[in-house]
């Protein structure tokens, strides 16, 4: 075999924050007032996150931090794990995603870290439907269609055969 290059390749919509549509202004705003709820007196970084179930119903989370550094968690899995406990049933069609810091909303946007990203994989295989990625900072929205654009040769289900 001879060795070659293959590039993968990401869409990422940007759009300001008075652009978004209502839905998605609503989402955001769910996931701002989420981020007051988050438990983070070691690193001060609020993050909210917002899930918008197939339903219409939309569940929060924010990221609860520990003493013991790795047994505290994200917003993202907090909302996410928490969707899926309470309404197995329901496929997740939208995440929204923000963090306060200092006293304001930061400026560079919140995107979700490697486990994060792994946990979205994980129920948009679940549920085998693409979930909306949207991450925001104070002013600017970047949005993906799918964890596939965030998450390229993800580690699945099938990947175990
Ligand atoms: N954090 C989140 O909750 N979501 C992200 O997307 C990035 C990071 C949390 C983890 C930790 O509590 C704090 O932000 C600083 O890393």
């Amino acid at each position: 075999m001879s060795i070659k290059d293959f590039t993968i390749s990401t869409k990422i919509r940007v759009y300001s924050l008075e652009e978004s549509d209502e839905q998605t202004k609503k989402l955001i705003n769910k996931a701002k007032e989420a981020t007051q709820t988050a438990y983070a007196p070691y690193s001060n970084y609020h993050v909210g996150a917002a899930v918008l179930l197939q339903n219409g119903e939309v569940i929060c989370g924010s990221n609860q931090e520990n003493a013991a550094y790795p047994s505290g968690l994200c917003a993202e899995r907090t909302a996410l794990f928490y969707a899926n406990a309470s309404q197995p049933h329901q496929a997740v069609e939208t995440i929204a995603i923000i963090a306060h810091h200092e006293g304001d909303f930061v400026k560079d946007v919140c995107t979700p870290c490697g486990s994060c990203r792994q946990v979205i994989a994980e129920v948009e295989s679940r549920y085998n439907k693409a979930i909306r990625i949207v991450m925001c900072s104070r002013d600017v929205v970047y949005e993906v269609n799918s964890i596939k654009d965030l998450l390229p040769l993800s580690f699945d289900k099938e990947s175990l055969g």
